[in-house]
């Protein structure tokens, strides 16, 4: 099969660019205006090209089948990302103020760095993948590569697909910018973290439930 990557499934509309906004408020704070456009310009082309309507409809996952939440969607990961890079980004600046850091590109990056997944976790790549894994591979490209390719067809700059990029295991091969490794830090510990607050299915955590032990929830109200 010769899919087409650069196909949308739908057109991209108002209310698809208003819905990524609504599910990532977050992107009202970065500051530089064309950015922000820019974010919600490469969101609304990834969702349209997948079967997604919105961000909080991909679950909440690291990868397919691994670090599921017990409860939340991808969106509740991304801001959680975006919320905590920045204030350890805004914790070193205050305590050292002579480093350099630029926090849109942090904010921005952080918003943006599963931005690959609505091609990733889309349900039929995921069963055209398992149908013939020999054809295209399983998946043919993770969230992190498709993702870096979404931030440059969306006209985001190539610090922003350096991050899509270069927060996954992909990001071992590169070496990373500093706004990268807040991203990927704060990304690999958020998971960690969720998993032994018992945040996760324990049968999606792998080799991970090794090093952890899960504390039990309490009730929720
Ligand atoms: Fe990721
Ligand atoms: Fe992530």
């Amino acid at each position: 099969m010769n899919f087409n990557v650069s196909c949308l499934k739908r057109p991209i509309t108002d209310s698809v660019k208003a819905s990524v906004v609504e599910d990532l408020p977050e992107i009202n704070d970065i500051t530089d205006a064309n950015l922000r456009q820019k974010v919600i310009d490469a969101w609304a082309y990834s969702l349209c090209g997948s079967s997604f309507e919105r961000i909080r409809d991909i679950p909440g996952e690291g990868n397919p089948g691994i670090f599921t939440l017990k409860r939340g969607t991808q969106a509740d990961h991304l801001r959680a990302v975006a919320r905590n890079t920045l204030n350890l980004v805004d914790d070193f600046v205050k305590h050292f103020p002579e480093i350099s850091i630029d926090r849109d590109i942090v904010l921005t990056g952080a918003l943006c760095h599963d931005i690959g997944k609505a091609w990733e976790f889309d349900p039929v790549n995921l069963k055209r993948w398992a149908t013939d894994p020999s054809k295209t591979g399983q998946p043919s490209m993770r969230h992190s590569v498709f993702g870096a390719h979404v931030c440059l067809v969306a006209g985001l700059p190539e610090e922003i697909a350096h991050i899509a990029l270069g927060h996954s295991t992909e990001g071992q091969h590169i070496g990373l910018s500093l706004e990268c490794m807040f991203v990927r830090t704060v990304d690999h510990s958020w998971w960690d973290l969720a998993g032994a607050a018992g945040l996760l299915l324990p049968e999606s955590m792998g080799p991970a439930q090794k090093m952890t032990r899960p504390r039990a929830l309490k009730p929720r109200q």
